[in-house]
């Protein structure tokens, strides 16, 4: 069966690269907004019969999800066979249990939502602390894949003598995987959040490292606080000004000037969300997945 793949604005690169690696057909789409601030969207290509790919990556969702949910529409009422979504970054995956009384557990309202629209989803390293698969809350099947070989690859192949350092107790689970790969030490940081941009770090044990390059691996840079704190904390113990490591590179307003400004010595991110800190690509990850799932 044909493929034809669509960019959401912003994602014209990654779209671009798995369509040419997968031998899919570009589709044509208009989408503006109207001086109302409402989305006017209109698919120009031919998608009937087709299996159609929607590419979105869904920081800042909440100004893109009504757009993706009439494209995903009306691709199926244009008749495209199925409307496969790739979300290198999924959103709302930290909001996954109710910390106040009366608070909207989002993560799951979103992944209703998104399950009510595309048949299928893919992503890269979702947010999954208390959960333990999204299939808990998604209802469509997803195929989650995994950027640690390539963060471990990008480190052996531009750190000498790495410790890699993971910022709070949850990193624990990908910044293990990561330094196996790497053939390198790790150890995990303890973390208090006492706010949304309000963070301490404390206690690690890596006077021990001192002669290596510190590395910080967490799987989400958002306001870059808990990167901020690490870093501080590196530097008041003497170590190398750390490299930060993100596989998403969310950066909150000003997060990326503030974690180069708070003495990083470098900062990557893989390209699940384009930024110019961008050194990990995760095209040929994604295209593999999409290529195998297109064999009969
Ligand atoms: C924690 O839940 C995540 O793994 C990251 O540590 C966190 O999302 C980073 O957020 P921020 O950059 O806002 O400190």
């Amino acid at each position: 069966m044909n493929t034809i793949i669509f960019g959401l604005p912003g994602n014209e690169r990654l779209m671009d690269q798995l369509a040419e690696t997968i031998g899919a057909t570009r589709g044509e789409l208009s989408m503006r907004q109207f001086p109302d601030g409402e989305s006017y969207v209109r698919v120009v290509s031919e998608v009937k019969g087709m299996e159609a790919i929607v590419v979105c990556t869904l920081h800042l969702p909440d100004g893109k999800l009504l757009p993706l949910l009439y494209l995903c529409r009306v691709l199926k009422d244009l008749g495209a066979v199925s409307v496969r979504l790739v979300a290198p970054y999924l959103s709302y995956m930290r909001q996954d249990t109710v910390f106040k009384p009366g608070e909207a557990l989002t993560s799951a309202y979103f992944a209703r939502l998104l399950s009510s629209f595309c048949d299928r989803l893919t992503t890269i390293d979702p947010h999954l602390h208390r959960r333990s698969s999204l299939a808990e809350i998604y209802s469509v099947p997803c195929t989650v894949l995994h950027a640690a070989p390539l963060i471990s690859a990008w480190i052996k192949a531009n750190v000498k003598d790495p410790v890699l350092i993971g910022p709070d107790s949850e990193s624990e689970q990908w910044v293990s995987v990561v330094a196996k790969d790497a053939d390198a030490p790790f150890t995990v940081l303890q973390k208090t959040r006492l706010g949304d941009a309000d963070v301490r770090v404390s206690v690690p044990e890596v006077e021990r490292y001192m002669d290596r390059t510190p590395v910080l691996v967490d799987d989400i840079i958002s306001t870059a606080r808990t990167m901020i704190e690490a870093v501080g904390h590196l530097k008041r113990l003497g170590l190398k000004a750390p490299i930060c490591v993100g596989t998403h590179g969310v950066f909150a307003g000003s997060a990326y000037e503030d974690l180069v400004g708070a003495g990083a010595g470098q900062v990557v991110t893989c390209n699940t969300i384009p930024h110019p800190s961008n050194g990990i690509d995760v095209g040929e990850l994604i295209s593999r997945t999409l290529i195998k799932d297109q064999q009969p």
